[in-house]
Parts: C-alpha cells; sequence; structure tokens
C-alpha cells in the first residue's frame, strides 16, 4: 500500500504504535467509513464485534487510513470501551446516556448490541446507502442503522430500524435516531427558542460535563417553544464562514428530544430521537419500528457551510417540488379576521389580481353551520360551508376567484376538533382526552386522535373531498394550533404508543394525500411556527415561520430558520403587524416566497404602484433567492445593518437584502461590506432594485464594474442609513 509523505512520516515515527493497529485489524477490525464528498463518519467494529465511532468530520483522501484512528476514536481510555458507541445500549455494560433502553418479553431489562454485517448501495439519486446490522447474542432482537449519505450536498441521514422475534412485545423505553460521538477540545451549542409569536431565538452556551436535553412534550404543535434543529460548533464558538459546525435536524413533527452529553473524558456525545417521555413503546414481535431520521452535515466553512450543504440537500431531496414553482398569494386573515361574505372575498380576489399576485387564499372563518365559525370558539371539524357567509359555497368561490384572474386556495386545520362541534357530538371517542379529567382546552380547541385508523381516514377524506369537488382548487394551508393536553386515546391498545402514532398516523395520511396530488402547493402552519421540521417538510412545499409579520421582527425569525430551511420555503406575507414602510416590509419578504395579508384598497396609489413593481421584478430574481446559495454577510444581532447574499449556482447572479437594525443618530452602513460567494475573476454591475416610486438611487447613479475579487476584499457599501432603511441590490454579471 501506499502512504502519502506525512503518513509514511507518522509510520516511520510511531511505528510501534501503528504496528498495534495493524495487528489488531488483521485479528478482525472493520472499518465502515459514510462517506459524503467532503464528510466523513466511521465506524469500527472490533474483534468482539462492538461497533463505536472513531471519526466524524472532513473526509479522509485515503480511506485505509481511517484504520489508523487511535483505537476508540477518543481522548482518553473508558471503562466500558463503549462511550464511542455507534448506538448505545442500556442494562449491561454502558456508564452513560443511551441510545436504545428496552425490556425483554421475559423481563429482562439489558440489551447488548454486537455487529452482525453490513452493506452499502448506491441510489439513483446520487446517496449512498449504508446498512449496519446489530443484534443482541442472547435475545431474538435487532436493530439496523440506517445511513443515507447525499454525496454532491454533504447531508446524512441517519435512523434505525428495530425489530424482534421474542414471544411477547418488547417494551421500549428509549430508541433514539442517532448516536454521534465527535471529540474536540470544546463544544458551542446554538439552540432556538421561544413562544407564539416569537419563535427562533438563538442561544449559544458551551456545553460542560453532563447533559443538556432540548425537548418537547407538546405532542402536536411541538416546536411551540424550540425546534428539533440546532448547531454545534467545536473548538471556538459558531462562526458564519470559518470553523467546523454540525448542523443536525430531527425529520419528527412530535415530541422530540435532543441530549447532549459531554463525557467523563469530555468527548461530545449527541443522541436526538423520539422523546421517551410517556413513550414507553410496545413492540409486538415480528413488526418493525422505524425511528424518524436525523438529519446532519458537518461544515468546516462555518454556519454558512452548513445551512448551505442543508438548503441545497432540501430542495433537491425532501422538500416538495424544491426546485419548482411557488404561488405568490394574497391572504385575508389580517384583513377580515372571520368577518367576510363572498361579497367581500370577491372584491378581494379583484384586489390580488390588480396587486399582481398568483392565488387567493381564504383562511379560518368559512364553515360550521349548526355552530358556525364566526370566532376561534367553534366549528373545527365541521367542515362545510357555513350557509351564511358562503351561500353559494367553495365551488362558486374558486370559478369567482378564476374569472377575475386568479387561483384559488383555502385553510384547513384537519387534526383539530372544537369542543362545540357536530363532529365532537357524534365522535366523542375520535378525540384525545381522558375520560376522567376535566378537558383543558389550548386555543379553545381539541385534538383528534390520529392513532385511529378512522379518524385518519376522516382526515383524508376532508381534504380529498374538498379537492376531488373542486379540482381547481390551488393551495392548501394546514394549520395545527393546539398541543396534547390529558393524553389519552379511547382505541389506542397501549398507551404509551399514543404519541408516537399519532404522528405517525399523520404522517400516513399526508402519505396517502400526496400520492393522490404530489404536485399541490401546501403550507405548513401551526399557529406559526410551532411545526417547522423535516419530517413535515416531506409533505409540504413551503411553511409559515410566525404569525408575527412585523418585518424588523421578520429579520430575526428568518435569519435563524435561514441555518436549517431553503428561501423557497419560507412563507414572508407583507402584513400591517409592523409600523415600517411597505417598501421595508416587501423588501423583507422577498427573502422567501412572497405572500400579502393586507387590505389592497387601503395602500396609497405609491404603495400600491411600488408593490405591483416589486412582484413584477420579483419574478425576475426570485430563482436567485429560491435556489442560490445565501450568505449571510451581517447579523441583525451584532450590527446597526443586517445583510444577507443570495448568489445564482453559475455565480453570473446575485440579490443582496441589507437592514437597518438600529434607529440611533448616525446608525447604518458606515462602511463597505465584504460580498461572498461570487467569483473573483468574473466582473459584476450593482443595481439597486425596489426604489420606491419618487425616489432615487445614489447607487443607480454609478456605473462601476467591479471584480468578484474586490467585492470580496474591500466590498461595497449599500448605503443603508436612517433616510434608507432597506437597500436591495442586484448584482450581476458585466458581459
Ligand atoms: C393560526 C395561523 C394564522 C391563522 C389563524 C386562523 O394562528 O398561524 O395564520 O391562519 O390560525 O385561525
Amino acid at each position: 500500500m501506499k502512504f502519502p509523505f506525512t503518513c509514511q512520516l507518522i509510520l516511520g515515527l510511531t511505528g510501534l504504535f501503528i504496528a498495534n493497529i495493524q495487528a489488531q485489524t488483521a485479528l478482525g477490525d472493520i472499518h465502515i467509513p459514510i462517506e459524503t464528498q467532503r464528510t466523513a463518519l466511521v465506524i469500527r467494529v472490533d474483534k468482539e464485534q462492538i461497533p463505536t465511532i472513531v471519526h466524524l468530520g472532513t473526509r479522509l483522501r485515503n480511506t485505509a487510513e481511517y484504520s489508523y484512528i487511535p483505537a476508540n476514536g477518543k481522548r482518553g481510555e473508558d471503562y466500558t470501551h463503549i462511550y464511542n458507541s455507534v448506538y448505545t445500549p442500556a442494562g449491561s455494560r454502558n456508564l452513560l446516556e443511551p441510545a436504545i433502553q428496552v425490556t425483554h418479553a421475559d423481563g429482562n431489562p439489558s440489551l447488548d448490541l454486537k455487529y452482525v454485517r453490513h452493506e452499502t448501495q448506491p441510489l439513483k439519486d446520487g446517496a449512498i446507502v449504508t446498512n449496519v446490522y446489530l443484534k443482541d447474542p442472547q435475545y431474538p432482537f435487532e436493530v439496523t442503522l440506517h445511513y443515507r449519505a447525499y454525496q454532491q450536498e454533504d447531508v446524512i441521514e441517519q435512523w434505525s430500524t428495530i425489530r424482534h422475534t421474542e414471544k411477547k412485545p418488547v417494551i421500549m423505553h428509549k430508541y433514539a435516531s442517532a448516536n454521534l460521538y465527535i471529540p474536540a477540545q470544546d463544544y458551542y451549542l446554538t439552540h432556538f427558542h421561544g413562544d407564539w409569536a416569537n419563535e427562533m431565538n438563538p442561544s449559544e452556551v458551551k456545553l460542560t460535563e453532563g447533559i443538556k436535553i432540548l425537548d418537547s412534550k407538546l405532542g402536536t404543535r411541538a416546536d411551540l417553544f424550540q425546534p428539533p434543529s440546532f448547531l454545534v460548533a467545536l473548538n471556538q464558538p459558531a462562526e458564519e464562514e470559518q470553523g467546523e459546525v454540525i448542523a443536525g435536524t430531527l425529520s419528527w413533527s412530535g415530541n422530540y428530544q435532543l441530549a447532549f452529553e459531554v463525557d467523563p473524558l469530555h468527548n461530545l456525545r449527541v443522541l436526538p430521537g423520539i422523546n421517551p417521555y410517556a413513550s414507553a413503546y410496545n413492540l409486538a414481535p415480528n413488526t418493525e419500528f422505524t425511528t424518524p431520521a436525523f438529519l446532519f452535515t458537518y461544515s468546516n466553512q462555518g454556519k454558512g457551510g452548513a445551512s448551505r450543504s442543508l438548503h441545497r440537500w432540501a430542495r433537491k431531496h425532501r422538500i416538495p417540488q424544491g426546485e419548482g414553482n411557488r404561488l405568490t398569494l394574497l391572504n385575508n386573515w389580517e384583513a377580515t379576521y372571520f368577518d367576510f361574505n363572498e361579497e367581500k372575498l370577491t372584491t378581494l380576489f379583484k384586489d390580488g389580481k390588480k396587486l399582481g399576485v398568483d392565488l387567493f387564499l381564504l383562511d379560518d372563518g368559512w364553515f360550521g353551520n349548526k355552530y358556525p365559525r364566526n370566532n376561534d370558539q367553534t366549528a373545527l371539524g365541521d367542515w362545510q360551508e357555513n350557509v351564511k357567509k358562503l351561500p353559494h359555497g367553495l365551488g362558486y368561490l374558486v370559478k369567482e376567484a378564476e374569472s377575475a384572474g386568479i387561483k384559488f386556495g383555502i385553510w384547513l386545520e384537519p387534526e383539530m376538533v372544537s369542543p362545540k362541534s357536530e363532529l365532537y357530538e357524534k365522535h366523542p371517542d375520535w378525540v384525545i382526552k381522558l375520560p376522567n379529567r376535566s378537558e383543558y382546552y389550548f386555543r379553545n380547541q381539541l385534538v383528534l386522535d390520529l392513532s385511529n385508523p378512522k379518524v385518519q381516514d376522516f382526515v383524508y377524506d376532508l381534504v380529498n373531498g374538498l379537492l376531488t369537488k373542486n379540482p381547481t382548487l390551488s393551495y392548501i394551508k394546514w394549520d395545527c394550533n393546539a398541543v396534547i393536553y390529558n393524553a389519552y386515546s379511547a382505541t389506542i391498545q397501549h398507551q404509551d404508543n399514543l404519541f408516537v402514532d399519532y404522528v405517525k398516523g399523520l404522517y400516513s395520511v399526508l402519505e396517502r394525500l400526496r400520492a393522490k396530488y404530489p404536485t399541490l402547493p401546501m403550507m405548513l402552519c401551526s399557529g406559526g411556527g410551532g411545526r417547522v421540521d423535516y419530517g413535515a417538510l416531506q409533505y409540504f412545499t413551503e411553511y409559515w415561520p410566525s404569525d408575527n409579520t412585523d418585518a424588523m421582527e421578520r429579520i430575526f425569525i428568518q435569519w435563524n430558520y435561514s441555518y436549517f430551511f431553503p428561501a423557497i420555503a419560507s412563507c414572508n406575507h407583507i402584513t400591517d403587524w409592523g409600523k415600517q414602510s411597505i417598501k421595508f416590509r416587501t423588501d423583507v419578504a422577498m427573502m422567501g416566497k412572497i405572500g400579502y395579508d393586507i387590505v389592497v384598497s387601503k395602500l396609497s396609489e405609491a404603495e400600491l404602484q411600488f408593490s405591483q413593481e416589486a412582484l413584477k421584478t420579483y419574478e425576475r430574481i426570485k430563482t436567485v433567492i429560491w435556489k442560490g446559495d445565501l450568505y449571510r454577510l451581517a447579523s441583525p444581532y451584532t450590527n446597526d445593518v443586517a445583510s444577507s447574499l443570495y448568489v445564482s449556482e453559475s455565480r453570473d447572479r446575485a440579490v443582496w437584502f441589507s437592514y437597518l437594525i438600529k434607529n440611533r443618530y448616525k446608525a447604518g452602513s458606515q462602511a463597505p461590506i465584504k460580498l461572498a460567494g461570487l467569483d473573483p475573476v468574473k466582473t459584476y454591475r450593482i443595481q439597486e432594485l425596489n426604489v420606491y416610486p419618487g425616489s432615487t438611487s445614489p447607487i443607480n447613479r454609478e456605473t462601476t464594474v467591479y471584480s468578484g475579487n474586490y467585492l470580496m476584499t474591500v466590498g461595497f457599501n449599500p448605503q443603508v442609513s436612517t433616510r434608507r432603511e432597506s437597500v436591495v441590490l442586484e448584482v450581476t454579471e458585466a458581459k
């Protein structure tokens, strides 16, 4: 075997040590590298058939050299030799947080998992799947670890399948999706927290010995307080374009747990998965349990590198039509709330057309007759048009919208039920609630029991029925406003399976709908951003980040979601929440999929003209924003001016957004901001977009052509100031 020079040197200097490893290797060590273009996760199986992780980071050029990594890949020796287990089983010799804990059919509370075999398979989409088969030597209990390595996008998706053939069910107390192991000097965890209208506030903490847990116990709307997405920076706090960062996110829309354990040797163990809380899962013999997938990417180009990888992956492999088109829309929620009728709506259709959007989205309040939906106290579950508000039904509205020249979409909250509804009267056993406790409501409503196949059919039939009756219905906003209180199902056999089977039931409904309606645009909403995760986003084309649409707040909220989710999926609406100018609100909304939730007739002539022109501009530049690489140039947390740049793949076009965040005297972009991601050799012209009618742009007076090298080294001043609070620039290759 030929080794590179440095390696030969190491071989020479540490001959004895290497020989040892080689001897071990000869005795039966197996190394299983799970590699993408730049990253590798390496599993070592020793002669006892125990699988551990010995490397997670940059991929080596020579795969054979993975066997040189010191036997355990960790800092120091541990008592059990499994601190770095690839999937830590509880109850035998483990001393740390387990990945899996079970009680066997015979009552034995221990598990041991030994390597049996592995296989690797290339897939059509360019990913490579590696399956590692593990088995308990004493019990017919098996776990398969699956790793799907997306080569170009540098993302690894990991999940497990668990099965057994014991005589009776096995109780699974914990069943994580992954069990990563990362040795570094220090670990800085960035996690995100908040509440309604206050989503995604970041906190960066240095992890110390012990366990830090991020979780949800809310059941539905599970991300209300925090999402299952995080960043871990190694050795130093996370930086935007340099340093080692792992971005991770769990594809699960229910209770989750992310455990970060710094072990006694100061290595980091990351255990993401379904929350074990109230979920000791009863697994029948011969059935297979599949954990949700954990997605992660390793970057040595900071947070920016990590998010660009996730965005590329999500557009290409996860979000429906991730590389396709999206519809601009006018929503009536903030314009009318529950107070509308056919006449009002048909006027709004015309307004939408005048504005220039593709679709009108009818929000909450259109249904319920015995208990009309005139406020949020009634009618969820009674999905029939309210005859007073809509005497001619939805079909009429769809046609009216179409004759006004725009498409029609509708709001639904299919998983929920109002206590005041005919559905609840007819099917009290379809509702999640404890028989011997008084009902407790979240937004005056309860959650339907989606672990029950009859309820799954009801939800499927509701959506399918609407789409069958109105085949040109073009958009669905799927909301989910309540959490699960008093978790109890009238029909499920094992109550502890409820939280998990609810989500599986929901996914099976969405799976059926997607099979029949693969291209239907659907917005994922959960009282704002209560459900933004890649489990749900396999079914939805876009998500609603927050009910808070104040443009200043949105700069921060969208900034934080952008670590994980691409602009094409972010629904950004222009509303009257904030006091900013229509230009500022429009510029902020353009950093994603634009929509409106305003009374168009109240816009001044100049505001309307600006908006109409902005929509035309958006049409021209949207692909750069949706499909380009994002560079977060200046953070709103540390600067007067926040700045983000989207660069097209061929680096010939970029769209650059900058906003004034602080309003003090002289606040603004005092100095040039350095661009990124351009081609240093190409030359570019800079043109200001969204210039408000009647004003002129100081930038558009210039005709200078700059090299990418200049713009990335010296930078350019977008001239943001208290008189120019938001600036959108188009950077185009000068040919
Ligand atoms: C939730 C959504 C809003 C709106 C209302 C309607 O709060 O987040 O956008 O649809 O429900 O009740």
